[in-house]
């Protein structure tokens, strides 16, 4: 699979003359003519038992439903209002759902209008909001205490790709005999894989094979009256018994409470608020002080690489470029400031040795809305863009504020940041005990090390990177021209902010030192005078009156970050490496860990997972420090 192709739609009226949503592809309705919502309640959330099952859930406890056709998200809706009044506050629900076929924007927002005057309008209007660009591969979307993980593509292929544990499923395709590939062996045999003792389903359908395919994997099947004017319906459970107690769904993590996180870089710091947003209580340790590493420069640029659309799904700069874009709009929502500043980048493809064709078009197969070619409009704005053949206009792209950043998540009631130069970390069956040079010692459940370039001396096991040191130069200037107000990223990067021009950035390797240079500054300024040239010559920049700041990047060979749990270990974590991108790779990688340490469905393809892996083939040989 490497494009999408959207839902073909008709429109119909329902019973009580409201618009229902036709697929001409399978010439079947997406939900039933005689009321989809009480449909909905009555197959898949009564036949699921979710009515009591989420009454008794406990705090922080949680729950996972998978489904194999999203449609028009009417299950999922009826599910969150279903959930908001009957689960308890903190705990959380995972909805992971697979679309072949996913309706566009345009398409949801009128299938949905359906719901306008119903209890479904709030979670509805989210949806709206926060609903994915069309590309394959999966869209993590939060709904407070609600995740919904949208995998585009087809469901043989998505389900082989999911990590995570069903407590119940909802099977939703069109009617089997019009959409076989939903109801296949491969389908039923990962059914099999992603379920537990205890995991329930409920389907629409009757059907003789389907009942068979269920009997088949082990599970206990049973008919029951369907909904309205349909006579049957299947529900099925794994396991001996059925039991309805919370307390028998999955519990093992469920005694963390909480941790310690060593380093208060971008990945430290994102770490520590993925496991505070899941009820822990965190102690952020750093050295020095927060953002002390290479996440301290005023603002990072975040923006993503690109590559062959075909290859999205798991390209990690393009999956945490959408994962991350998203999170820090909700950050800035909830910190009521501006974290993130949306200012689009301008992307000149460098250093490329592609033919300006193939660079068309692998910027053409992108929706619009991701990256297009930069138009007309931003040509005479900025003259130098004219000067490359071809360069990209990525509108999601734009600036981090890391203080901002690092100021809200440090403001979280949970997470308690303490000046601790960490030295070793052991553990014993209870507990994770970090120590400093004069034996004074932090304990917790779990530590997790994301102390950059220096994570290796804190474990002889953890992998030694490349230390890549870095310069930012800057220079303090008012009336900078309007056209800096767009970042651009060259071989090097440019952005101007409250009278701010900073460029970015040197790559020395193997060199640990932090002090400012002025040989860096010169090549920080000859790149921005090589790229920019009009405005650089209207600026006459000199090398004598720019400041600057140094730091370390920790880079992996593969270019990859590390995440995972220590070999050996139960109670000690790992994030670092990563490298050049940690503020679109940390939102995403500190959600992957957390997920990993509670054994939640996780947001990223197997594929991705296994290139991320601490245990990875490519880790075991060291690197040569030397080159
Ligand atoms: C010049 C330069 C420009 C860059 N520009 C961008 C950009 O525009 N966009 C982008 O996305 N990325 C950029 N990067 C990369 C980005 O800065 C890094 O990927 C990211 O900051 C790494 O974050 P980290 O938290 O893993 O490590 P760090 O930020 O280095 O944090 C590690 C922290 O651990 C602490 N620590 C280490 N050892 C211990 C210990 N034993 N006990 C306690 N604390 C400890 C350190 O004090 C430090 O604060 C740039 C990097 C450089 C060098
Ligand atoms: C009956 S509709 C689902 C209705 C939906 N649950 C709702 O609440 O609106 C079936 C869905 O399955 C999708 N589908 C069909 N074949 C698929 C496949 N192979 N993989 C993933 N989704 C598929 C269809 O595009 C359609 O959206």
């Amino acid at each position: 699979m490497t494009t999408l192709d959207a839902a073909q739609l008709a429109w119909q009226t329902d019973d009580t003359g409201q618009l229902l949503p036709v697929s001409l592809a399978f010439d079947d309705v997406y939900f039933s003519k005689t009321g989809g919502l009480d449909e909905s309640n009555y197959v898949f959330l009564s036949g699921n038992h979710l009515p009591i099952r989420f009454k008794n859930l406990k705090e922080n406890q949680k729950f996972t439903i998978i489904e194999t056709g999203f449609g028009t998200g009417l299950n999922f809706l009826a599910t969150c209002l279903l959930w908001s009044s009957l689960a308890p506050k903190n705990a959380r629900l995972y909805f992971v759902s697979t679309e072949k076929f996913p309706l566009t924007h345009t398409d949801l927002s009128l299938a949905l209008q359906t719901w306008q005057d119903t209890p479904l309008k709030f979670w509805a209007d989210k949806l709206i909001c926060l609903y994915p660009l069309l590309i394959a591969g999966c869209h993590r979307l939060e709904f407070g205490q609600i995740t919904l993980d949208l995998w585009f593509g087809d469901a043989k292929e998505s389900f082989t790709q999911i990590h995570g544990q069903a407590d119940a499923w909802f099977l939703d395709g069109f009617a089997p005999s019009k959409n076989n590939e939903l109801w296949s062996d491969e389908i039923f045999n990962q059914i099999k894989r992603l379920s537990k003792s205890g995991t329930t389903l409920a389907t629409f359908t009757s059907a003789g094979f389907v009942k068979r395919a269920l009997l088949n994997i082990g599970m206990t099947v049973q008919k029951i009256k369907g909904f309205g004017r349909k006579r049957e319906m299947l529900t099925a459970h794994f396991g001996d018994y059925y039991c309805f107690d919370a307390h028998k769904l999955s519990t093992s993590s469920q005694t963390i409470k909480t941790a310690t996180v060593i380093g208060a870089g971008v990945s430290g710091l994102l770490t520590s608020y993925a496991l505070a947003r899941r009820g822990i209580c965190v102690t952020l340790l750093d050295k020095t002080s927060p953002l002390a590493g290479a996440s301290g420069n005023p603002k990072a640029l975040f923006a993503p690489k690109i590559t062959l659309l075909k290859d999205v799904k798991d390209h990690l700069p393009t999956v945490s470029f959408l994962y991350s874009q998203r999170f820090y709009q909700t950050l800035n929502q909830l910190a009521n400031a501006e974290i993130f500043s949306q200012t689009g980048v301008i992307d000149f493809l460098l250093p490329h040795k592609k033919t300006h064709q193939t660079l068309k078009n692998l910027i053409d197969d992108y929706p619009n809305e991701l990256i297009c070619q930069t138009n007309d409009i931003i040509n005479q704005q900025i003259p130098d863009v004219l000067k490359h053949t071809i360069s990209a206009w990525i509108e999601k792209a734009g600036l981090i504020d890391t203080k901002k950043l690092s100021d809200f998540i440090l403001s979280h009631p949970l997470i308690n940041f303490k000046k601790f130069h960490a030295v070793t970390i052991t553990e014993t069956s209870q507990i994770a005990e970090v120590m400093d040079d004069f034996d004074n010692k932090i304990c917790s459940d779990i530590a997790i090390i994301c102390s950059g370039f220096e994570s290796y001396l804190l474990d002889s096991q953890l992998f030694n990177p490349r230390k890549i040191r870095g310069q930012i130069s800057y220079i303090q200037k008012t009336n900078l021209p309007n056209e800096l107000k767009t970042p651009i990223k060259y071989d090097g990067y440019c952005a101007a902010f409250d009278d701010i021009l900073l460029m970015g950035a040197s790559f020395i390797r193997n060199n640990t030192n932090t002090d400012v240079s002025l040989s860096e500054h010169e090549f920080n300024l000859n790149k921005f005078n090589e790229n920019i040239p009009t405005i650089a010559k209207q600026l006459n920049l000199k090398t004598c009156d720019l400041k600057g700041r140094a730091s370390i990047r920790a880079q992996t060979p593969d270019y990859h970050p590390i995440i995972g749990q220590l070999f050996g270990k139960k109670r000690v974590f790992s994030l670092y490496g990563v490298g050049s991108k940690g503020f679109s790779f940390a939102p995403l990688c500190s959600e992957i860990l957390a997920g990993l340490i509670f054994n939640e469905p996780l947001c990223i393809s197997q594929n991705l997972l296994d290139k991320l892996s601490i245990h990875r083939k490519r880790l075991q040989t060291p690197i040569n420090q030397n080159n």
